[in-house]
């Protein structure tokens, strides 16, 4: 067990809130952020109720100023944030589709979450880790970061490749201080629902034969916070039961 504190972004449902869950099971502090402030509290419910810690953050990442002073507020509350979790990175609204049907504007949304979102909360709280000489930085991404598919998804997938670059460059930088940086690229999840048409061929492509569940994402992330995996950093890491599609 660990007394360490680790921020999650967008864990009000879903994969955010699976690695809120295994966070705070092993015995991390966690902040529970998301945009929807009754999604945080369902999560910080969840956790509280099976004794462990956490408090609700409801902010939104794509913002600087509130990143930042929800970031000083939390680390005032709960002590020095030593793992952040960029999960946030489906925008509320996002248009998806081909490139040929996109606008140059639809893509703020993409970068604002996925870039943006994610490097507006390693400016709050990357500082504290180096100074401190231990943290863990972990990108939530996708396969369609590394995979083309013809299937609406390029500025989406374009955005995760975008921040899976940016991050080999800082685990470069940082390396040094003991902080480490990876990207776990998903493949699909058990919330895309199961009642999809093309659903008996897409598990056809996955040779566990079943989707992931965010506890599956949880797992990994805690081995990325454990010392055995302090060996490990500027890698994007494929989570996605072996699929033949890369997502
Ligand atoms: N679900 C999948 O099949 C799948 C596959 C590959 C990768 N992923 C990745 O996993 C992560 C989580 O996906 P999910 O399916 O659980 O998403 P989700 O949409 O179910 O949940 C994401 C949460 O993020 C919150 N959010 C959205 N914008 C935000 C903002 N600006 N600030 C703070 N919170 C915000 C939403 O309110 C929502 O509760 C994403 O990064 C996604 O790209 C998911």
């Amino acid at each position: 067990m660990t007394s360490r504190v680790a921020l999650v972004t967008g864990a009000g449902r879903n994969v955010g809130q699976g690695i809120a869950v295994a966070l705070a099971e092993a015995g991390y502090r966690v902040a529970v952020n998301d945009l929807d402030d009754q999604r945080t509290k369902q999560t910080v419910e969840l956790i509280t109720g099976s004794g462990g810690t956490a408090v609700s953050a409801p902010f939104d990442v794509t913002d600087p100023d509130e990143v930042a002073s929800a970031v000083a507020q939390l680390q005032a509350e709960l002590g020095p944030i030593d793992v952040v979790v960029n999960n946030a990175g489906v925008p509320e609204g996002g248009k998806t589709g081909s490139f040929l049907n996109s606008t140059p504007s639809d893509w703020h949304t993409y970068i604002g979450i996925n870039m943006i979102g994610s490097t507006n909360v390693l400016h709050a709280a990357l500082p504290g880790m180096v100074e401190r000489g231990w943290g863990r930085v972990i990108q939530i991404s996708s396969g369609a970061g590394s995979v083309g598919r013809n299937i609406g998804v390029s500025l989406y997938g374009g955005s995760k490749a975008g921040i899976e670059g940016f991050l080999r460059h800082l685990s470069q930088e940082v390396g040094p201080s003991g902080v480490t940086v990876n990207s776990l690229a998903l493949g699909l999840m058990d919330n895309v629902g199961t009642d999809i048409p093309t659903m008996k061929a897409l598990l056809a492509g996955i040779p566990v034969g079943r989707l992931g569940k965010p506890s599956d994402v949880g797992g990994a992330v805690l081995w990325l916070c454990s010392e055995p995996g302090s060996w490990v950093t500027g890698q994007t890491i494929h989570v996605n039961g072996g699929s033949v599609n890369g997502h």
